[in-house]
């Protein structure tokens, strides 16, 4: 087998809230591959421009951040507590939806596939299908809107935010409107996917399911 068939990248998309993202970082740490939060690059483009006073919904203004973003790209950058706020997810969702914004951040994700050691988890939208669509393994992670409502609603109550669950729940069909284009599964031909609907699952019972078929795979 070559050095490069024994590296295994594991992809996993699926909608905001779904809970894609901590079944993707315990993965990497139980395995010992490398992790991306891909949505990470595309909130720090956005906190960038919101930081400078810029207009997220200008296509030029978002691209030129992307560029410059990319150029002095450091891990570091992504680790800003601000990331996570629900603005600034909003907010990102606007800049992803700009073709130059894309561009610029795809060199930069599937060379940190290629370079890892052993593995790589990278979470996101479009890893599968567009980022790394050679993946062995492809896990589409959802849950119904009104369940990843209520579990975005209950995370931002433990954090003292006040947020009323219609506004979560609205913020969230508009974000799921805007990401549905780069959630096809038909943006890569022969695209298979192994779904998990974590509506009813805690988390625990997510990274089992998951474990099982990352075993069943590789
Ligand atoms: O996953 P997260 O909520 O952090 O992503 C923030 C936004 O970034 C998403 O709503 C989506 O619009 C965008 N994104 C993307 N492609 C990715 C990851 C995130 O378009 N691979």
């Amino acid at each position: 087998m070559s050095e490069e068939q024994t590296k295994i990248v594991i992809a996993i998309d699926g909608p905001a809230a779904s809970g894609k993202g901590s079944l993707a970082k315990k993965l990497a740490t139980k395995l010992g591959y490398d992790f991306l939060d891909t949505g990470a690059l595309y909130r720090r483009v956005a906190l960038n421009i919101l930081d400078a006073g810029g207009n997220v919904e200008n296509q030029e203004t978002s691209t030129k951040a992307a560029l410059d973003f990319n150029e002095n790209l450091d891990v570091k950058d992504l680790e800003d507590v601000r990331l996570r706020n629900d603005e600034v997810g909003s907010a990102a969702s606007k800049v992803a939806q700009v073709p130059g914004v894309r561009q610029a951040l795809i060199d930069f994700q599937r060379s940190f596939a290629q370079k890892c050691e052993t593995g790589a988890v990278l979470d996101g939208r479009d890893i599968g299908t567009v980022i790394c669509p050679n993946a062995q393994i492809k896990l589409f992670v959802t849950a119904s809107v009104e369940k990843r409502a209520e579990r975005r609603h209950k995370e931002l109550q433990s954090r003292g935010i006040n947020a009323t669950y219609g506004n979560v729940l609205a913020e969230m069909q508009e974000r799921d409107e805007r990401d549905a284009v780069r959630l096809d599964p038909h943006l890569a031909p022969d695209h298979k996917v192994d779904v998990i609907d974590t509506s009813d699952m805690t988390p625990n019972e997510v990274m089992d399911e998951a474990l099982k078929i990352i075993h069943s795979r590789i």
